[in-house]
């Protein structure tokens, strides 16, 4: 049977309608933490993807960037996402949280007066603020996902991913530029990964079934000042992703490089699939990056991805799935303040 991107995809239990996915955007959508109305409309019309993939959700009140990102820590965060999936479910598609703290990049005035932190007590870049500490314990961060799978269960979600990608916490500690630690945490390849695994792990146990949990990594580096040499990116990937096969999950997120995430051109843009792919056997590979329609469909029908993940123009497009399917013209993106790709 010929597979295409309008056929459905089976795993952990699951079946999705179609695979094109909905990618993870902030939106800061209410004044609060807690989901509310204007979330629940955001995901009801993009219920026509064949899977959701959340906005990032924050493990704890601090590591966050945006005043209004959502976490899922207290009861009425649990209580506001579970009308959330309910809505998801009604509607007939399926919502994984994505789990996330952004470490060193966290913004100061949101740190409740705490330092912020990350793998090393370094200054570098950009956007990173002056001054963060070096973790004392990674594994209370380990914990925290857990619990914050546990608690994504409870509010509906179908799974949950953790985000090792775009230069986050655990992005933080597979990077030998921001990881300069000396313990079991730093590193060799096998200690830099050991964060990014350990939080898979833990979200394994606290969702109770390795199929319903993905991971989502980019390789490339770049955005949020992170960036290692091609060669360190090759080794380290690969050693991560071999690893991460053994725990059965359900899918590999990947996502390429592109432009708007590397003002500071310290990626790498080196082809996640040709590098990575054959290393997947058991995990479904989600690819993730300016794809266009026509080429998340020959991927698709050439076997080297199982599902393609769509940003920008899913805002623009709610039914953007049947668009793809059908080859329909798209409505244009709203730029604004956006970044805009040459050529668009
Ligand atoms: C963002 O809010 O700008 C953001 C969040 C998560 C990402 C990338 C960007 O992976």
């Amino acid at each position: 049977m010929t597979v295409s991107i309008a056929s459905p995809l089976e795993f952990g239990g699951l079946t999705l309608k179609n695979r094109v996915l909905l990618a993870s955007l902030t939106r800061d959508r209410n004044p609060a933490t807690v989901p509310g109305e204007l979330n629940i409309e955001y995901y009801r019309q993009r219920s026509t993807a064949g899977l959701i993939l959340s906005e990032g959700i924050l493990v704890e009140p601090l590591g966050t960037e945006w005043t209004y990102a959502p976490g899922i820590y207290s009861e009425k965060q649990i209580a506001g996402w579970k009308k959330v999936t309910d809505t998801v479910h009604v509607e007939g598609s399926l919502i994984f949280a994505q789990l996330w703290h952004v470490g060193r990049v966290s913004h100061p005035v949101l740190q409740a007066g705490q330092p912020n932190v990350g793998p090393s007590a370094r200054c570098e870049g950009w956007q990173i603020p002056p001054a963060h500490q070096a973790i004392e314990d990674p594994q209370r961060y380990i914990d925290l996902y857990r619990i914050a799978a546990q608690n994504a269960k409870r509010a509906g979600f179908d799974g949950v991913e953790i985000h090792a990608a775009n230069g986050y916490l655990p992005y933080q500690l597979l990077d030998k530029t921001a990881n300069q630690r000396t313990d079991k945490w730093g590193g060799s390849d096998e200690n830099r990964t050991r964060f990014a695994i350990e939080a898979v792990k833990g979200a394994i146990e606290g969702f109770s079934d390795a199929r319903r949990v993905g991971i989502k990594l980019s390789p490339s580096g770049g955005y949020n000042d992170v960036g290692d040499a091609e060669d360190v990116l090759i080794h380290t990937y690969s050693h991560l992703i071999t690893e991460i096969e053994e725990l059965n999950i359900g899918y590999i997120q990947l996502v390429r490089w592109f432009a708007a995430f590397d003002p500071t051109t310290r990626g790498n843009p080196l082809d996640p699939i040709k590098h990575f792919r054959p290393l997947i056997k058991n995990a479904k590979v989600f690819l993730n990056g300016e794809l266009t329609g026509t080429e998340a469909a020959e991927l698709v029908a050439l076997g080297q991805i199982d599902a393609a993940v769509f940003g920008r123009p899913f805002i623009a497009n709610p039914d953007l799935p049947h668009r793809i399917i059908k080859n329909l013209p798209l409505a244009d993106i709203n730029w604004g303040a956006l970044y805009r790709p040459a050529g668009d």
